[in-house]
């Protein structure tokens, strides 16, 4: 029987990370899959989370079951940091903690179509697992243009987008740090796309994975705040596995806020239902952990400073890559106005080859680079490197 099966491609980004590791090249650059590194090429455990998982080692005193919903105190205490200072919106949002982001958007997107949604929206180009994901569920996906060719965001092709999307469809937006394209959208421009969801009745559905990475833990959020804010009901998918650092934990949370407070037991019923059926109960270590610095004001500013700090990193580098300007054919510029761990660059599949080949440089096949795989000392042979290859 199982030889039925048909063998399935690995996961593109997942197996750039075995490739990068077997390269014996010393100079070798991984710019693949999406992890925080120092300006010395580490990817330290945060020194807020080694404290908190201290104190979950010497005070934890049970690892028995907790529950499809996972730690609600974790979930809890991440809220204000995401929904501000009325974070349940009047008693009309809550969560649950889910494997990762990944778990999060598996909730969010499994869930929807039981409330009526026939199809979901999505900007082209996304995080390629959001496409699997839907695939898996055998969601319809309608795509839509979100960037423009000079690395500015399409907002024309965005909001024809929601508009025409209905009430019986989702959109799916990333809250910050666009992954792949590090494109985001300035507070005028995600004014108009609340007001777009407004109009529609479209529902949304926000994937919040890197905030705290673009310019602010609140700047980050003001987008998902402005859509809670014009719509009744939507969804968030959460991810905590980069501003903390807490990648191979999977730490994530699902949220929903609905139109009255009432309706929350149903739709957690039913995601409780989903999350039971698909992995029981989520991984406890990483979110209690996150709880720990949460529910502490001297770890949570601990925390905060190690995230600004890898932030400013990040906007040092993409400064470094703006005032390259031309490197080749390829404009590193709009780089700088760019948000997150990542950005695309117009290469050819051919021309991403060469630089791993030639060059030691990898980076995703469709031309996507980690910004924090590039440091002081690299970033000028990465620079030359694109040139050569694309000049
Ligand atoms: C990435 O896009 O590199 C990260 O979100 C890791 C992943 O799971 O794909």
């Amino acid at each position: 029987m199982l030889e039925r099966l048909t063998p399935q491609a690995p996961d593109a980004l997942l197996a750039l990370i075995k490739l990068h590791a077997a390269d014996p090249r010393t100079d070798k650059i991984d710019l693949g899959v999406g992890v925080y590194r120092t300006g010395q090429g580490d990817t330290p455990v945060f020194a807020a989370v080694k404290k908190a998982e201290q104190i979950l080692v010497d005070q934890q005193d049970s690892k028995s079951y907790l529950g499809p919903e996972g730690d609600m105190g974790f979930v809890n205490a991440l809220m204000p940091h995401i929904f501000g200072s009325d974070a349940t919106m009047g008693g009309r949002i809550t969560g649950m903690q889910t494997p990762g982001g990944t778990g999060a958007v598996r909730l969010a997107v499994a869930l929807a179509p039981k409330a009526g949604v026939k199809q979901l929206h999505l900007g082209k180009p996304s995080w390629p697992n959001h496409a699997q994901i839907l695939n898996d569920i055998s969601l319809d996906v309608v795509w839509f243009n979100h960037a423009r060719e000079d690395g500015t965001a399409d907002l024309d092709a965005v909001l024809e987008a929601i508009r025409s999307a209905g009430s019986d469809a989702a959109v799916l937006l990333h809250g910050a740090c666009h992954n792949p394209t590090g494109i985001d959208y300035t507070p005028e421009q995600w004014n108009a796309i609340a007001d777009a969801f407004a109009e529609s009745g479209a529902f949304p559905i926000i994937d919040l994975a890197y905030q705290g990475l673009g310019h602010g833990m609140e700047e980050d959020a003001y987008g998902l705040r402005r859509i809670l804010a014009a719509v009744p009901e939507a969804f968030i998918a959460y991810s905590c596995d980069k501003n903390f650092g807490v990648y191979r934990d999977r730490v994530g949370a699902f949220y929903a806020m609905t139109r009255e407070p009432e309706d929350l037991d149903t739709v957690f019923s039913n995601a409780n239902a989903l999350a039971r059926a698909a992995w029981s109960m989520p991984p406890d270590h990483g979110g209690a952990a996150a709880r720990i610095i949460l529910r502490d004001p001297a770890l949570t500013e601990l925390w905060l400073d190690e995230l600004t700090q890898m932030r400013q990193r990040m906007r040092q580098v993409r400064e470094r890559l703006g005032q390259a300007g031309m490197a080749g054919s390829v404009d590193l510029a709009p780089l700088a106005h760019q948000n997150g761990l990542f950005s695309m660059l117009p290469v050819t599949p051919e021309q991403v080859k060469q630089l791993r080949e030639e060059y030691a440089i990898y980076m995703a096949g469709s031309g996507r680079i980690n910004i924090a795989g590039l440091t002081m000392g690299n970033i000028d042979k990465f620079i030359g490197a694109v040139a050569a290859v694309t000049g």
